[in-house]
């Protein structure tokens, strides 16, 4: 039987599970990421219950977590980006190995696209390494598709990242005022 899966918006005092699954993902898809998993092991510990504590209220920045039967088992990030432009994003997607293909990867962006939309978002922006084929037919099969934007990434410098966007469905479009 399949397990049961969930999605619940980060609390305030789960920085260590932020940091279980930051690292889990960084140990595991180290391709995926920006951040190297060095720069998460070297990272105060307080760091991230600071994180935790902020993206459990902030209205620009989140993370949702993914659980298996009770058990943390996925990670990714909403924000709004800080420039006049304010595009949302989702970040840091990464589920558990023993997860995957049970459609958490889905519930995570799904969960965080309608965070970010009822928060005023049209738009939902993810970047995504080239070389990553997974997750680009991943995003692909949810309905992401290229801006047309493409950059090199800030760590390698002969690897590239493609700017994908998903249009929110009306549906969850917040109501005009
Ligand atoms: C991308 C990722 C989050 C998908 O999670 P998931 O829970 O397996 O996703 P879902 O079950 O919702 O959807 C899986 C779909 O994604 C695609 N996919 C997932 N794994 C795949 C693989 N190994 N090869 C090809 N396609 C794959 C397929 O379309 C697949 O559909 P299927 O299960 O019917 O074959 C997961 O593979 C992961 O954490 N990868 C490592 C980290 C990463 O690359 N993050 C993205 C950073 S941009």
């Amino acid at each position: 039987m399949s397990p049961s899966l969930t999605v619940r918006r980060i609390a305030a005092d789960q920085g260590a599970v932020f940091r279980e699954l930051r690292t889990a993902s960084l140990r595991e898809a180290p391709y995926a990421f920006g951040e190297t998993l060095e720069d998460a092991l070297l990272a105060d510990a307080t760091s991230f219950d600071t994180t935790a504590a902020h993206h459990a209220c902030s209205d620009d920045t989140t993370s949702f977590i993914l659980y298996t039967e009770g058990h943390p088992a996925g990670l990714i990030g909403a924000c709004f980006e800080e420039s006049a432009l304010h595009r949302a994003f989702v970040s840091e997607l990464w589920v558990a190995p023993a997860v995957r293909h049970l459609r958490g990867g889905e519930l995570l962006v799904n969960t965080a696209s309608e965070w970010l939309a009822s928060q005023g978002a049209r738009e939902i922006y993810a970047w995504v390494a080239d070389s990553n084929r997974t997750a680009m037919r991943f995003y692909e099969r949810l309905g992401f598709g290229p801006t047309g934007e493409h950059t090199r990434t800030a760590r390698t410098a002969d690897a590239w990242e493609t700017l994908l966007v998903r249009h929110v469905p009306p549906a969850a479009e917040p109501a005009a005022p």
